[in-house]
């Protein structure tokens, strides 16, 4: 399972890639009203930063199929390969996937997805990445992970290339959840992200070892200091 970052801000971008094996980074409009201005001003310091290697996943707003594809290719345009357009799996949307296919290499990532049958017609739209949102269904009263785990099998079932990419997450045991059933990715906020190993016992095991090793060896001193 892949992870990417559910978030805008560069200075958390740059201290979460730096410390973890990050795939990407993930935004919506949401995410990018917390930043205001130019959004591309905003993803293009991302995409400066992340590199033209890794997924940068943006939102298109339109609301008719058309315009959503225009759209979707403005904002390749000028955020380059790698670039997957989020598009929201309602009928307009399925469309506007249906005409990038047809017209363009352009990758798609079908989001707002609450229910398994949106993440199947999108996959067969020919979207790469399937979106649900595994803690606003549980608001809901259903159940996220099931939703998510649901929509997996599906594309398992069917011989579909299209991937989960789980997102929406309060907390790690969710994450950890579709870790274990071996969905494709799933992002999340820097906040999830840092609490993934966040355990008090962790940290005592480490500081144990640094003070036991400092205890003979002298405080300061690491195994570079010996041959
Ligand atoms: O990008 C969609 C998803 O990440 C939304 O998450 O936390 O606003 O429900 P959240």
């Amino acid at each position: 399972m892949k992870l990417l970052i559910d978030d805008a801000h560069l200075d958390e971008i740059k201290k979460l890639c730096d410390l973890y094996p990050v795939a990407g980074v993930t935004t919506n409009p949401t995410i990018l009203s917390k930043i205001g201005g130019n959004p591309f001003d905003t993803l293009k310091a991302i995409r400066g930063f992340i590199g033209e290697e890794a997924e940068l996943h943006v939102q298109a707003v339109s609301r008719r199929a058309e315009d959503i594809a225009a759209e979707a290719k403005h904002i390749v345009n000028i955020l380059g390969a790698n670039t997957y357009v989020k598009i929201p799996a309602v009928p307009e949307g399925f469309k506007a996937m249906k005409i990038l296919v047809d017209t363009s290499e352009i990758l798609i990532t079908a989001t707002a997805i609450y229910t398994p049958m949106q993440a199947y017609i999108a996959g067969l739209c020919g979207a790469s990445y399937a979106a649900p949102y595994v803690n606003r269904i549980d608001n809901m009263g259903f159940d996220g992970i099931r939703v998510a785990q649901e929509i997996q099998k599906i594309f398992n079932a069917n011989r579909m290339e299209t991937e989960v990419i789980a997102a929406s997450f309060k907390n790690s045991q969710q994450v950890l959840e579709l870790c274990k059933c071996g969905i494709g990715a799933a992002t999340v906020s820097p906040e999830i992200l840092s609490a993934l190993v966040k355990n008090s016992a962790i940290d005592d095991a480490v500081d144990k070892f640094i003070a036991d090793f400092e205890g003979f060896a002298g405080v300061g001193k690491t195994m570079c200091d010996f041959r």
